[in-house]
């Protein structure tokens, strides 16, 4: 007798519109990490290939945090990219998918997210999704491109310690949202943030910054040991953060952007 699975494929599968991204969609309960899993295995090669799970063991988050998610209740995936990526625009991907993510909960549930340099999604200065990229080269060439992406999305208790508080989307909206729904319509979405990152970078770049309330206001920056404080003047066209020290403007490329009230 097969069993009954958590996400249902089909479901999925009808709302899904587009050319690749999700046409090669691989299913699991649980795995170590679904990037951990893409970045070491050479047996999915298509492009737009997406592996999603409904646990992880050892789920990553971005500066070697972890990533800790109940079982079947939020979304987990990650999407393997390997043609026609420019090495030198590898960041604004991040910016990309977290606009993305944005643009999909506005769309579905009329919540209104705010975008927080570089990957993070935030509802109310509360994070509801986070976006991991990590990239294999080939000599000067990107061998392939993961894209990690989590969202809280049927959680409501998050214990534990979390570096930003969490929140989800049943928590916002006080409903229990259909998963399969949110993930055909984030990838729709996303995959046309793709092309617009190729063809007119800085229109995907514009559409983060209307997104992101922070532009402008003072901040801290944490970067390993080092801290910097300073006003967000902007991000530049490879995604990068220009922050205003005063004496000069620091081009951010990694980090922590911390809100301090
Ligand atoms: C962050 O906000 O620091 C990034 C979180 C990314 C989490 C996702 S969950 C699916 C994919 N697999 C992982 O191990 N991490 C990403």
């Amino acid at each position: 007798m097969e069993t009954q699975k958590l996400f249902n494929i089909e479901d999925f599968n009808i709302k899904l519109d587009t050319d690749y991204l999700g046409r090669n969609f691989v299913y699991c309960e649980e795995i170590d990490s679904t990037n951990s899993f893409l970045m070491k295995n050479e047996e999915f090669k298509e492009n737009g290939t997406v592996l999603t799970s409904e646990f992880q063991t050892h789920g990553r988050g971005r500066l070697e945090r972890t990533w800790i998610s109940n079982k079947g209740q939020n979304l987990l995936f990650s999407i393997l990219l390997n043609k026609d990526i420019n090495p030198q625009n590898i960041n604004i991907y991040n910016l990309g998918a977290s606009l993305a993510i944005g643009e999909t909960l506005e769309n579905l549930y009329q919540i209104k997210p705010e975008m927080k340099w570089p990957n993070d999604v935030l509802v109310g200065r509360k994070k509801i999704a986070g976006v991991l990229c990590e990239s294999v080269m080939q000599g000067s060439k990107i061998k392939k491109l993961i894209i990690g992406i989590g969202i809280n999305v049927n959680q409501v208790n998050f214990a534990g310690e979390y570096f930003i508080r969490p929140t989800s989307i049943r928590a916002e909206i006080r409903k229990k949202v259909n998963r399969e729904r949110l993930l055909s319509e984030f990838l729709n979405i996303f995959e046309e943030t793709i092309e617009l990152l190729k063809e007119e970078p800085a229109k995907a770049l514009d559409a983060w910054r209307e997104k992101c309330k922070l532009i402008g206001e003072k901040i801290w920056i944490r970067e390993g040991k080092q801290e910097w404080f300073g006003i967000f003047k902007d991000i530049n066209s490879k995604g990068y953060l220009l922050l205003d020290v005063g004496n000069e403007v620091k081009t951010i490329t990694n980090g922590d952007l911390i809100i301090k009230k």
